[in-house]
């Protein structure tokens, strides 16, 4: 049984103060739902990242980057590699979002070595993957989902496959309001799960965690996690909203 799992991503938000207020709100969210079976991770900006996870520390609250980089150390000016994550508190990073993938410009092949450097150093990566709406209209959405799957999983055994979380996020669907309806996002992610059995086998493909992603809210959770290849969800902007996410929680839980 996968257990659900709840991500807010944060994105370029908030500030020294407002960020450990959010997650101290996150904290006290989730203690009444103590016990019951939810992952709940945060993924503040990196310069947060530490008064995020000391926020979080006596909870069961986890701490994600939203990125990383692939090198171990060295002359990589401005990036951050996955040993410090590790050792600022965090447990999990994204790898690929949309906005890196179509703002930023990364490559599969980037992202890819970011999901092994993020395992090589202990972190759970969530390869984030989804179509952009051009995609979806020229009926190329399982082609494009196979790319990032098969490109970012490249190279990597089942074993460290095993730590990592896809993240079904459709680009037409991030930010706009636009969610996936229940029916398109189960569809993409049994093809997703498909596609893992067909790389791996089909016991991995059904222990590897699924989130949606794209304009979640606490009104939609619940019908999206109620399918059953969607394993939970990762938030964006009503994950900037205490009530809200610690409402999405509740939905997963
Ligand atoms: P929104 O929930 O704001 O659409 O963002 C989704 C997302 O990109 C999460 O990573």
């Amino acid at each position: 049984m996968r257990k659900p799992f709840v991500a807010g991503n944060w994105k370029m938000n908030t500030d020294s103060r407002s960020s450990v207020e959010l997650a101290k709100g996150v904290v006290d969210g989730s203690v009444k739902l103590a016990g019951r079976d939810v992952d709940v991770a945060v993924c503040p900006p990196f310069v947060y990242l530490q008064a995020v996870a000391r926020a979080v520390s006596s909870s069961s609250v986890a701490v994600g980057a939203q990125d990383v980089y692939y090198g171990v150390k060295g002359a990589f000016t401005g990036e951050i590699s996955a040993s410090m994550l590790k050792d600022t508190g965090c447990t999990y990073a994204l790898c690929g979002h949309s906005e890196r993938r179509h703002v930023i410009g990364e490559t599969d092949e980037l992202i890819n070595k970011k999901v092994a450097a993020a395992i090589g150093g202990g972190l759970l990566p969530i390869l984030c993957v989804g179509e952009l709406q051009s995609e979806r209209e020229a009926g190329q959405t399982e082609e494009v989902v196979t790319r990032h799957i098969k490109k970012g999983l490249a190279g990597l055994s089942a074993e460290k496959a095993s730590a990592v979380t896809v993240a079904y996020e459709p680009v037409w669907a991030i930010g706009t309001g636009l969610t996936a309806t229940p029916e398109q996002a189960q569809e993409a992610h049994e093809f997703i799960r498909g596609l893992l059995a067909e790389i791996y086998d089909g016991r991995l493909a059904d222990e590897i965690r699924i989130l949606y992603g794209g304009s979640v809210k606490a009104d939609n959770a619940a019908d999206l996690m109620g399918r059953a290849d969607i394993d939970g969800v990762l938030v964006g902007g009503a994950s900037l909203k205490v009530d809200d996410f610690v409402a999405i929680i509740e939905a997963a839980a």
